[in-house]
């Protein structure tokens, strides 16, 4: 359908929800009005009728839209060892992780893996994610065409490290320069991919791996950064005994210039206080994790500690460390583990619906593109729609406040309530 004004109830936060009070917007009887792919203008139902009176009219009511969600932290190899409980990361990473994405030299089952990760995305209504790729680069051109065949919006590259992995998951400098570069020409077959440059961690890759990392993003401005940084005790003290010049785990990447407004890094829950700065200076993200901060036991994200030092954060899942494919998920586990943080607070709901849409747009330096409904933006969105005999569906009979219906939905929503998503206005779950 090109265009076309879709009733529902609607919620976005066009503005970060930690700096602006009022950043949730919410239309009870609201519409989204599509054109080519586009916002063409988001509000109550009767004003953008108002506006478009000769758009068809899909009537969604009783149906919740929000913007598509944004996981900025994910592992392709990972869909079968979710619910390996009971380890901590480096255990995981040798006992189950590692073994399992050894097998993903085999082209054949990378490709099964691939459709059942991207339908696992979509179904969950994640329209833009950060992946990490396999450690081959056959695997990882199958994730790139599973997503380009559905239209999720996928930023992914090839895995790096060259030790203290597995041999078979081990590159060298020469061989990572060449195949990143190949695999940056074929993502640039479509507007819905791109290529991020993915050193596994510090601790599994020399410095001369991190100079080809360097060397390419400097190559490519388009390019992404992403990485994993001080998420377990173990891991840190490896790294301080690998890179012994550093003052922290931030500065092995820093020192190769690979952190920057297009840089991710993933979990971050043991940083000192000059490291939440420096990711603030340098305009990197921050993916926080929860589910798998608390299945791999790593600990509790310093959220205001972030927030304090201006330190931006979006979500992550990280399956298969985490525990599923659900951002609403995260942003439910972000609020309830910051209850008992040391310094605790309390995450609103609109700050969840900030955390799981636009505040992923912005790690990805997507802002101008997708995140919100203001109109302009790409056609993204989530369509929910309680199960009659559900829980969610009793409780929100009961609701009217637009923050407790949004604490509802993030509190009892499953991928079982999602019966459509789209991107730029294109179907990649559900029905038409
Ligand atoms: N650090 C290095 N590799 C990984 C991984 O696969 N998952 C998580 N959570 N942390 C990592
Ligand atoms: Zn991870």
């Amino acid at each position: 359908m090109n265009a076309e004004l879709v009733r529902a109830t609607v919620f976005h936060t066009p503005e970060n929800a930690f700096h602006t009070a009022a950043a949730l917007q919410s239309h009870s009887d609201g519409a989204l009005a599509v054109h080519q792919g586009k916002v063409a203008a988001c509000g109550d139902y009767s004003a953008v009728r108002d506006l478009f009176p000769h758009l068809p009219v899909r009537d969604l009511r009783g149906s919740f839209i929000f913007p598509g969600f944004v996981d900025t932290h994910i592992h392709f190899p990972q869909v079968r060892v979710m619910g390996g409980l009971g380890h901590s990361l480096m255990d995981w990473l040798d006992l189950l992780t590692l073994p399992e994405e050894a097998r993903f030299s085999d082209p054949a089952y990378a490709t099964v893996i691939a459709g059942e990760f991207i339908h696992s995305l979509v179904s969950h209504g994640t329209t833009t994610a950060l992946v990490f790729g396999a450690h081959f680069v056959p695997a990882t051109e199958a994730l790139f065409d599973a997503a380009a065949a559905t239209g999720v919006r996928v930023i992914a590259g090839l895995v790096l490290a060259d030790r203290l992995l597995r041999p078979e998951l081990h590159t060298t400098p020469e061989a990572a320069w060449r195949d990143c570069r190949e695999l940056i020409i074929r993502t640039r077959q479509s507007d819905r991919l791109a290529y991020a440059v993915i050193p596994r961690f510090a601790l599994s890759v020399s410095e001369p791996l991190l100079e080809v990392c360097q060397a390419l993003l400097r190559e490519d401005a388009s390019l992404r950064f992403t990485t994993h940084i001080n998420e377990s005790p173990r891991e840190i003290e490896t790294v301080h005994s690998l890179f012994p010049w550093a003052r922290d785990y931030l500065q092995v990447y820093g020192k190769y210039d690979l952190v920057g407004p297009r840089s991710v890094l993933a979990h971050n829950v043991h940083a000192t206080d000059a490291e939440i700065e420096d990711v603030a200076r340098y305009g990197a993200t921050v993916a926080h994790c929860p589910c798998s901060n608390v299945a791999l036991g790593s600990g509790i994200f310093p959220m205001r500690r972030h927030l304090d030092r201006n330190a931006h954060f979006a979500l992550g899942t990280d399956v298969g460390g985490g525990i599923g494919f659900g951002i609403m998920k995260e942003a439910l586990q972000a609020h309830l583990l910051q209850r008992l943080a040391p310094d605790p607070m309390t995450v609103s709901p609109a700050q969840m619906l900030y955390l799981a849409t636009r505040a992923g747009a912005e790690a990805l330096a997507m802002e101008e593109t997708i995140g919100d409904f203001s109109p302009g933006k790409s056609a993204d969105y989530v369509v929910l729609r309680p199960a009659p005999a559900s829980s969610l569906g009793n409780v929100l009979r009961g609701a009217e406040d637009p923050s407790r219906i949004l604490a509802a939905l993030f509190t009892l929503g499953t991928a079982e309530s999602i019966c459509e998503v789209r991107v730029a206005g294109d179907i990649v779950f559900g029905a038409e």
